[in-house]
């Protein structure tokens, strides 16, 4: 996706990934092929590479890594470790299976940056629970200003003022954000240029899933509504605000689902069929389609745009199918903690090495696999357009 990043060049000339780095003495080889997965991609694999056993090394976006390799042959897939995979430091093909080493794994990677936001002020929608209160903690013990954007104000209170006690940071902020409602963004937006003079982080993190068929305000399918074309408006108003605020990052919380996702312009709202897994999955790939727009047209901004996986995690994300709420609770410990799930999106918005690195894909804080889909230019630009219609804005 889009940009030059930094990150990338260094994975290059560190050629590994965290979990694809090879010991001495094992398995080296010379391997030239093509891989696919069964998310349809195909990759380039590396030259002269030294490959784990049972393993293969391929090239996604520019960044090496290794990945497990069925009896076939075929990739079993990509940026995510098989449960198999050799972890950095741990003896190849001999998968660690205590509980200890299990939690670790489903852990996934963590932000390392120690970076301090002292003077930033950061945005964060759905911060009153999950990923994105979780990623609100963070940033206010970093020393930001966080405003806790949520559509329930006593909700938002309370994680609020949990936060303010534990980080000591009085900064954390609850403004009302209805993310079903346009005419609430706007106010959100018109009341926090009003009050705030610079916005540096922009985390769209709010989002709901297998909701009931159901419509926004405005007419609009709830995941559509919410997930994408409220987060785009939103994005849309405060955009000036950032870009006087460079550098600033916009960090779009996405998911592994966007794989399953298609724009359907033909029944953009579901109204022909609906299937409520599937319109979630739609509008997480409309987040990855709208980063990858949103960071060509901001290059030479100083205003940086990614998207991200934040792993499977034990939220409140589930609450409206009592199946998987009940599976969510029985499976919690193969389950990310929130604290866990929000790594990534804090990597995305303090990381120093990505600085530059806009329209991205990250997942476990590296950089993942996006589907071919979620890599189209023609639909990621029909999809703005249509967005635009939609809200009835202009952005060019
Ligand atoms: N959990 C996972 O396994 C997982 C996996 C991949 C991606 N994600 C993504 O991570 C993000 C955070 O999810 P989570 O797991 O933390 O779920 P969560 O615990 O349910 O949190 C979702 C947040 O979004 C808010 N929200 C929902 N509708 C809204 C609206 N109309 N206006 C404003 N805020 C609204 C919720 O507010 P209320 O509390 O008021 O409803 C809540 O604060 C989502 O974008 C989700 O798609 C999660």
């Amino acid at each position: 996706m889009g940009a030059v990043a930094p990150l990338d060049a260094r994975a290059e000339r560190r050629g590994w990934g965290r979990w694809g780095r090879p010991l001495p003495g094992r398995g080296t080889g010379t391997r030239t092929r093509w891989c696919s997965s069964s998310g349809g991609g195909i990759w380039r694999a590396s030259e002269n590479l030294t490959v784990w056993p049972g393993h293969d090394t391929v090239v996604i976006n520019r960044l090496q890594v290794t990945v497990p390799v069925t009896r076939s042959g075929r990739t079993r897939g990509v940026g995510v470790p098989g449960p198999g995979s050799p972890k950095e430091g741990s003896r190849p093909g001999t998968p660690s299976s205590s509980p200890l080493s299990c939690r670790r794994y489903v852990a996934g990677g963590q932000c390392k940056s120690t970076v301090r936001l002292e003077g930033k002020v950061a945005i964060i929608t759905g911060a009153n629970t999950g990923i994105g209160k979780e990623t609100a903690r963070d940033l206010a013990r970093r020393g930001a200003r966080v405003i806790v954007a949520c559509r329930d104000i006593e909700k938002a209170e309370a994680a609020a003022s949990e936060i303010r006690a534990e980080t000591g940071n009085q900064q954390v902020i609850v403004k009302k954000l209805d993310l079903a409602d346009t005419k609430s963004i706007r106010e959100f937006a018109e009341k926090f240029l009003a009050e705030e003079k610079e916005l540096h982080i922009l985390i769209n993190n709010a989002g709901v899933m297998l909701c009931p068929y159901s419509k926004t305000a405005d007419g609009f399918e709830m995941h559509l509504g919410v997930n994408h074309l409220g987060h785009f408006l939103l994005t849309f108003l405060l955009l000036e605000c950032l870009k006087q605020s460079a550098p600033a990052r916009i960090v779009n919380v996405s998911s592994l689902a966007h794989h399953g996702g298609r724009i359907r312009f033909h029944d953009l709202h579901g109204e022909k069929s609906y299937n409520r897994g599937l319109a979630y999955c739609h509008s997480k790939l409309a987040n990855v389609l709208f980063t990858r727009e949103l960071a060509r047209r901001l290059q030479g901004t100083k205003v940086t745009a990614n998207a991200l996986h934040p792993g499977s995690v034990h939220s409140e994300l589930v609450r409206h199918s009592f199946v998987m709420t009940w599976l969510w609770k029985i499976f919690s410990f193969f389950l990310k903690t929130p604290q866990e799930g929000a790594q990534t999106s804090v990597y995305c918005a303090v990381a120093e090495e990505l600085d530059s690195v806009t329209g991205q894909y990250f997942s476990d804080c590296k950089p993942a696999y996006v589907s071919p889909w979620g890599r189209d230019d023609e639909t990621a630009k029909k999809l703005w357009n249509v967005s635009c219609e939609l809200l009835g804005i202009q952005w060019d």
